[in-house]
């Protein structure tokens, strides 16, 4: 750097001489050399390190007292899901984590239902090819009011021991250190759950489902 300043001085102090032509010729090629250097290193930063972008898959969730009446949505809900590291070369800074969760059917229909309660870790670091299982817990035992077309169709569901859909959604704040570079990303992350509830029991207060392991969530920064 310091010795590329000392060129662009000698050329401004060059300029009153009568070899102009040769001089510019000389500052374009330090300007093409400058950039072309500039380049090949962030090149070769990129090869080194390959950062790839984080992915999520749902182990498991189990959800419980769910019920629907006078529009208004109770139940609890733990989902485990896991956060992936694919990269070889680069580990992840986890900074924050919020989750929130809303009803989802096949039409389309949705309810927000809310923030998750717990979400632990919130904030970790992750090695470069691992992975690391966050646990997110939804209480809405309080009750949560939603629109009558979706509680129509999770009734329908209850009843009918099918179905019910859901929509994870988990927004991090990440960090990536390459060498002495900070890169920072937002991605967001999006797990479509469909929960098999178990039929209706007369004594007991809402119905519970379990979800097999493998939903592959979508991350999109
Ligand atoms: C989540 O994982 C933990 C630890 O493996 C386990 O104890 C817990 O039962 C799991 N929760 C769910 C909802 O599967
Ligand atoms: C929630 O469901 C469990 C069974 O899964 C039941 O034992 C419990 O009483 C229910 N809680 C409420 C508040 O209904
Ligand atoms: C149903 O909800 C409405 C409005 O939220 C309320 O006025 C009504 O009393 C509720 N009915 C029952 C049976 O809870």
């Amino acid at each position: 750097m310091y010795v590329g300043g000392d060129r662009i001085i000698n050329i401004i102090a060059d300029r009153s001489t009568p070899y102009m032509a040769g001089n510019e010729k000389t500052c374009l090629r330090f300007v093409c050399t400058f950039v072309l250097s500039a380049g090949f290193i962030v090149l070769i930063y990129w090869a080194t390190f390959q950062p790839r972008h984080i992915q999520a898959t749902v182990g498991s969730a189990a959800l419980s007292n769910l019920t629907v009446s006078n529009l208004t949505v109770s139940y609890r809900l733990n989902v485990n899901v896991t956060m992936i590291n694919p990269s070889g070369r680069v580990g992840v800074h986890y900074d924050a984590l919020y989750a929130r969760l809303s009803l989802r059917d096949d039409d389309g229909g949705s309810a927000f239902l809310g923030p998750a309660k717990v979400i632990s870790p919130e904030a970790f670091y992750q090695p470069r090819r691992s992975d690391n299982l966050v646990t997110v817990v939804f209480d809405g035992m309080t009750g949560v009011a939603v629109a009558s077309d979706v509680a129509t169709e999770v009734a329908r569901e209850i009843k009918a021991a099918a179905a019910v859909g859901f929509e994870l959604a988990v927004d991090a704040r990440v960090r990536y250190k390459f060498g002495f570079v900070m890169v920072r990303a937002k991605p967001r992350t999006r797990c479509s759950l469909r929960i098999p509830v178990k039929p209706e029991r007369r004594r007991r207060r809402g119905v519970d489902g379990v979800l097999s392991p493998g939903h592959r969530c979508i991350v999109k920064y």
